[in-house]
């Protein structure tokens, strides 16, 4: 007969002396941070096509966001945030630290059935993360490619995704399309739990269903952990047709914000304020876990508004010059503020140079990580500028390269050096509500002052909103479109609206900016370039777009 061994017991005696030790341990140290983590949770709530007069923190009351507004004014308002022009380049950008040239994602957004993605040698931030520990979500918006499944959001760091693939869906029935030359939409649907269709969740409006899911998953959160989570919106992007503006109840809106002129921006309107409900819930839920004292919550939009055109969803950029994919302010200055009560200094503008790069360097350090590890990246890790509020250690930002188009920018400084034609010229000029007509109502100081997590007077609140307002640079409407086939060199600082070509007066500045972005083209990935890929054809997937490059995990159902 077998005994058993001695050897357990002396394990079990080993065991109970090491826990009552832990026990011992945890009770002698003093609890001041209770149960949370050292690191920070790290919340990124990002949203889609918003300009950023469309927020209230940069002047405008018109459409109301009074929870985004008290992150802003409760934490740092970055002033001159920069992002890539559209969706694809900004959220490879955001996810790697690394200029999109690098990627071969300097080019236009990855659209439906093209087999592109983010390449799969590069570390994202999710994957950074896990290996300090954190759990990791992303809700919403990917658009980083889709074809097979190593591209998808599981394989590149994510524990879980619940969102849709491509640039846009339905705001109802999570449809994406993708047009062919002869006008033929191609459709089909575009949600997924990880890679399984969530033909369940159809009908549900969507900014309500990831603001659901997203709360959820706060909920479950296992507070020991260091938490990462992405809740990428679809608002306020234009749906499924790429018209669809979509809201509950389009009377109601329309009632709502009556005082605007243009119908389509009444809906836009709602779709902005029923985001700002949603970053407010977020917020709550994680005050509600007790995790948001640990918490940093970056609030940003992917690009500039698209007023007009394709995709047109009357956002504004006012008074900035241009719109989403355009190289001007309009297309890349986007609004952004970041809140946290680690912070030393909070409630101030910050005017630091800060890119859309710079965070995965940047929570990579908040979360204790060493730098050393990220390898090359474009991005500046901005940690103690903006917890403490020193300097900025920026100097310059690579706009854009775009070898195709044949189109670049360069921000050194206070100057920015724009070279080519616009593949886009109409969208290069000034569109865009003010926000400040005479029938739009005053900003509703009550509804910020009534949050939560606002500790800042009205005063206060009065003296951020002038310090971002941009309101005396505004250019004129429709003048002869300035052509940058020979170069264009702005100061942002004196004419952040991009009003006055002065390459003729600062010839020196210019050719410093041009060398610059020569180098630049020295390093350049040529840009991944694809076509419709017929077997994506959602009729071949029981109606779903899929990844159709791996069979397996997408069998043909006809
Ligand atoms: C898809 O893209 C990958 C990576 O660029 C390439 O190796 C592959 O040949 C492409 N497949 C098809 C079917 O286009
Ligand atoms: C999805 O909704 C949009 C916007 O309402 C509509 O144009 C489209 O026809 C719908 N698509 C499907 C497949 O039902
Ligand atoms: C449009 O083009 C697709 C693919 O080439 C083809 O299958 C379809 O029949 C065409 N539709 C029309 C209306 O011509
Ligand atoms: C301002 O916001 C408060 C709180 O949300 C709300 O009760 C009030 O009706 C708003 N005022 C106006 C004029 O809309
Ligand atoms: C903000 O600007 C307005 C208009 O210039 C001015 O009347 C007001 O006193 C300013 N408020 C603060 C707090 O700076
Ligand atoms: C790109 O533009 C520059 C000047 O703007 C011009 O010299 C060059 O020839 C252009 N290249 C192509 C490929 O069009
Ligand atoms: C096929 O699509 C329908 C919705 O059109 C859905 O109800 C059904 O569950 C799907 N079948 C499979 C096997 O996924």
């Amino acid at each position: 007969m077998r005994t058993v061994p001695n050897d357990l017991f002396v394990y079990l005696g080993l065991f109970a002396v090491l826990f009552s030790g832990l026990i011992a341990f945890y009770t002698i140290v003093p609890q001041n941070y209770g149960p949370r983590p050292q690191k920070p949770h790290i919340i990124i709530i990002m949203a889609d096509d918003v300009g950023r007069n469309d927020v209230g923190f940069y002047g405008s009351g018109q459409i109301p966001t009074p929870s985004i507004d008290a992150l802003a004014y409760n934490g740092i308002i970055l002033d001159r945030f920069y992002t890539q022009c559209s969706c694809t380049p900004s959220r490879a950008a955001l996810l790697t630290g690394q200029y999109p040239i690098r990627l071969g994602m300097q080019g236009l957004p990855i659209r439906a059935g093209e087999n592109k993605s983010l390449p799969l040698d590069v570390v994202t931030m999710p994957q950074y993360l896990k290996r300090l520990g954190y759990k990791t979500h992303l809700v919403g918006k990917w658009h980083l490619g889709y074809a097979h499944i190593e591209d998808t959001p599981l394989q590149r760091g994510f524990d879980s995704h619940f969102g849709y693939w491509n640039g846009f869906v339905g705001y109802f029935n999570y449809t994406a399309v993708y047009e062919l030359a002869n006008d033929t939409m191609v459709k089909g649907f575009d949600l997924f739990d990880g890679v399984v269709p969530a033909w369940q969740e159809r009908g549900k409006y969507a900014t309500d269903l990831f603001t659901h899911k997203a709360m959820k998953i706060i909920d479950e959160h296992n507070s020991e952990k260091p938490l990462f989570l992405v809740l990428a919106h679809l608002a306020g992007h234009t749906g499924e047709d790429g018209v669809e503006l979509g809201v509950p109840d389009v009377a109601q809106a329309e009632t709502r914000f009556s005082f605007i002129k243009n119908p389509k921006r009444r809906l836009y309107a709602d779709i902005v304020s029923r985001l700002d409900d949603s970053v407010g819930q977020i917020v709550e839920k994680l005050d509600e876990k007790n995790l948001l004292d640990n918490s940093i919550i970056l609030f940003l939009s992917d690009n500039g508004a698209q007023t007009i055109g394709v995709y047109e969803n009357s956002g504004s950029n006012w008074p900035l010059r241009g719109l989403k994919l355009t190289e001007f302010e309009g297309g890349i200055r986007a609004p952004a503020a970041i809140y946290s009560p680690l912070f030393h200094q909070k409630g101030y503008v910050s005017k630091e140079l800060i890119h859309i790069t710079d965070f995965l360097p940047t929570f990579y350090a908040a979360a204790g990580g060493n730098l050393e590890y990220l390898g090359k990246i474009d991005g500046v890790n901005q940690w103690e500028v903006l917890s403490q509020q020193k300097p900025g250690k920026r100097d310059e930002i690579l706009v854009n390269f775009n070898e195709i188009d044949n189109v670049s920018a360069i921000i050194m400084g206070q100057y920015k050096l724009v070279q080519g034609r616009l593949a886009f010229p109409e969208y290069g000029d000034y569109h865009g509500d003010s926000g400040r007509n005479p029938e739009d109502p005053p900003y509703n100081f009550t509804a910020v002052l009534s949050k939560n997590i606002n500790q800042q007077n009205r005063n206060k609140i009065e003296s951020l909103r002038n310090q971002t307002d941009l309101s005396w640079c505004r250019g004129e409407k429709n003048q002869p479109l300035i052509d940058c086939t020979e170069g264009c060199l702005f100061n942002l600082e004196s004419d952040p609206c991009e009003t006055t070509n002065i390459i003729q007066e600062e010839k020196i500045i210019a050719g410093k900016l041009l060398g610059r972005l020569f180098e630049f083209s020295q390093i350049l990935v040529p840009q991944q370039v694809a076509i419709f890929d017929p077997e994506s054809n959602p009729e071949f997937y029981n109606g779903t777009w899929c990844t159709w490059l791996d069979p397996q995990f997408c069998p043909k159902t006809i």
